[in-house]
């Protein structure tokens, strides 16, 4: 099963794939986090990453999408995968949807974390004071929710239109939230399998 996990920043996509993780046992790519590490190794692509990420802007398709390219390999196909952070737009998950069809595999769904902007923000700038993220700062935190409301959050319709997308209210407790997923996983690798739902 290859699951997107679909949300806003800070509605919970890194906290809800370790969970998922857990369960479930798939591999997790989360395009923020390798950025990141390219930062701290200050490597080239690191360097670039940095402009983008502590001005709370997208990195090209272009970059993203190679570096995706490259991450994937027989091995990591066969675990299956949750992807958390990509695609960020339509023209990623159209490259996503041809480098999983060279597999033979797809998206199975997508996983829609649904939170009010104003319980966003509250949970960056926490984490910002916490953990001293560098791009949880009230201006790039503000400036990431506008870029996911422009570029990312069309990719929801996209999803829809496919009809692997189930929204989730990301709000309340992790661990009810993660319940929610649980069950929409479960019916769906159901569905899958050609079960008949419980
Ligand atoms: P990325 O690392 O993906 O960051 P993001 O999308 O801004 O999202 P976050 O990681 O901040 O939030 P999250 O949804 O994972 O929530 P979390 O679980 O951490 O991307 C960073 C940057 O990299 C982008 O801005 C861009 O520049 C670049 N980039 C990455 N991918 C790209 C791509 N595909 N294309 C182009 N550029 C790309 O939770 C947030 C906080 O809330 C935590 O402190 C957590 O403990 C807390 N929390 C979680 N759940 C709850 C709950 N239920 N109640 C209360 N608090 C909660
Ligand atoms: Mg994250």
């Amino acid at each position: 099963m290859n699951i997107v996990i679909f949300g806003a920043p800070g509605s919970g996509k890194g906290t809800q794939s370790e969970l998922i993780i857990e369960n479930h046992g798939l591999h997790h790519v989360s395009t923020g986090d390798v950025l990141r590490d390219e930062i701290a190794k200050q490597s080239d692509l690191g360097k670039i990453a940095d402009g983008y990420i502590s001005k709370g802007y997208l990195m090209p398709d272009e970059l993203i999408i190679n570096i995706l390219d490259r991450l994937l390999d027989e091995k990591i196909m066969k675990k299956g995968i949750i992807f958390d952070g990509f695609p960020r737009t339509v023209n990623q998950a159209e490259a996503l949807q041809k480098m999983l069809n060279k597999y033979g595999q797809d998206v199975s769904v997508v996983i829609g974390l649904e939170v009010p902007e104003d319980e966003l923000i509250t949970r960056l700038v926490k984490r910002g004071r916490i953990s001293g993220r560098f791009d949880d700062n009230e201006d790039t935190i503000k400036q990431r929710i506008q870029i996911y409301h422009k570029n990312t959050e069309p990719l929801a319709d996209y999803y829809k239109q496919a009809g692997i997308y189930y929204p989730i209210k990301g709000i309340g407790t992790i661990d009810d939230i993660f319940k929610q997923i649980a069950g929409v996983l479960k019916s769906v690798s159901d569905k899958e399998s050609g079960r008949q739902p419980a």
